[in-house]
């Protein structure tokens, strides 16, 4: 694997794209500091333009290097929670190419704790560089969590001479759902913005700079993991609290459909099923595999048992709500609309 670590770092410094691993999802990696490197990021991704990326850096690296305007909040939230699954949105320093922030004046950066990232990243220009990486999956598709989901994703495109020029394997993510982001480049003005909720909580993030993120309005900087469909898999999907999923089921069955189902409570058998572990940690581990694997079961839908609605779960049901946004049109609370299924 190492030798594998130091080629991809060696593609990396050439210009070339190389899938890896974290501890959140599989990220789609380029030099951050060449702007055509991060062009081809977007055209294997099939990614708007104007959507930018996370630079993610090596332990220890400089945040005065990427980013400028540093408040002290961000060097404490550095502190408590890299390497890990918290981006940070902050200024970004003047020489620091336009192609990463998608035009803005912004950049988001992280330091992520896979050992396999770690690894890439120390070995990527010595570890003073930084790593441009979106999820490694096509625009408003599910996440990847393993090497093959990236395969998946990407097909043909892998190879040594091919457009991503490796997928290194480190397993299957740990997270499952993709980091936590923080907006803390209007912190005078707006105080810390939760764009996109995560492993790491509001509250946790709190603790440690005395004040609460709060959801964003409508003028905050734009996040594509804040579009309404988002994470969706190609089969419709509906997220339904468990009596309403029962009464669905049967009338599903009875009409002759065939029903994917993800669930945690004992639910009568259908044409496929995963059942997750019923905790917010075990849920979103498991979550884009189930999805992925429901999605190639040739059902009519997917239906997935609605978790709770209480703070600990913010992240997964953020997830469900954007892929299952385009089967439904329904973005906001319970989606119960299976009428047109
Ligand atoms: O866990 C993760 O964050 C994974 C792994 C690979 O690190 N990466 C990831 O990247 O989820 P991506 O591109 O799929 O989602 C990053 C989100 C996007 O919604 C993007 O718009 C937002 O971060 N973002 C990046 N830089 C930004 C900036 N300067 N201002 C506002 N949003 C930004
Ligand atoms: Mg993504």
């Amino acid at each position: 694997m190492s030798t594998d670590i130091d080629a991809g770092a060696r593609a990396l410094e050439a210009g070339k794209l190389v899938a890896f691993p974290t501890e959140t999802v599989y990220g789609l990696g380029a030099d951050a500091e060449n702007p055509a490197a991060v062009a081809a990021i977007y055209a294997a991704k099939g990614r708007p333009q104007d959507h930018p990326v996370i630079v993610h850096v090596a332990p220890g690296a400089s945040l005065d290097y990427w980013c400028a305007d540093i408040p002290a909040e961000a060097r404490q939230l550095a502190d408590a929670f890299w390497p890990g699954p918290l981006t940070m949105i902050l200024k970004r320093a003047p020489n620091i190419p336009d192609a990463v922030s998608g035009g803005q004046d912004t950049v988001g950066i992280r330091c992520p704790s896979h050992p396999v990232a770690i690894r890439l990243l120390q070995a990527f220009k010595g570890g003073q560089g930084g790593v441009a990486a979106p999820s490694a999956n096509k625009f408003g598709h599910v996440s990847p969590t393993t090497a093959q989901h990236v395969r998946d994703e990407f097909g043909d495109a892998v190879g040594e001479n091919a457009r991503i020029a490796a997928v290194l394997d480190g397993g299957q993510s740990e997270v499952g759902i993709e980091s936590t982001i923080v907006d803390l480049s209007r912190l005078a003005t707006h105080g810390p913005v939760l764009l996109r909720p995560g492993h790491i909580s509001a509250e946790a993030i709190a603790a440690v700079i005395d004040r609460m993120p709060a959801r964003p309005d409508a003028a905050a900087p734009r996040a594509s993991g804040t579009l309404e469909s988002h994470y969706a898999p190609h089969t419709p999907v509906a997220m339904q609290d468990t009596a309403t999923l029962n009464s669905t089921l049967a009338r599903l069955h009875a009409a002759g459909r065939k029903v994917a189902l993800i669930h945690y409570s004992a639910l009568p058998a259908t044409h496929a099923e995963v059942a997750l572990p019923p905790t917010p940690e075990g849920f979103a581990h498991a979550l884009y595999a189930a999805l992925r694997a429901m999605d190639g079961v040739g059902a009519d839908v997917i239906l997935v048992e609605a978790p709770p609605q209480d703070g600990a779960w913010l992240g997964v049901n953020d997830r469900l709500r954007r892929a299952a946004y385009r089967s439904t049109g329904i973005v906001h609370g319970l989606i119960n609309n299976t009428t047109a299924l």
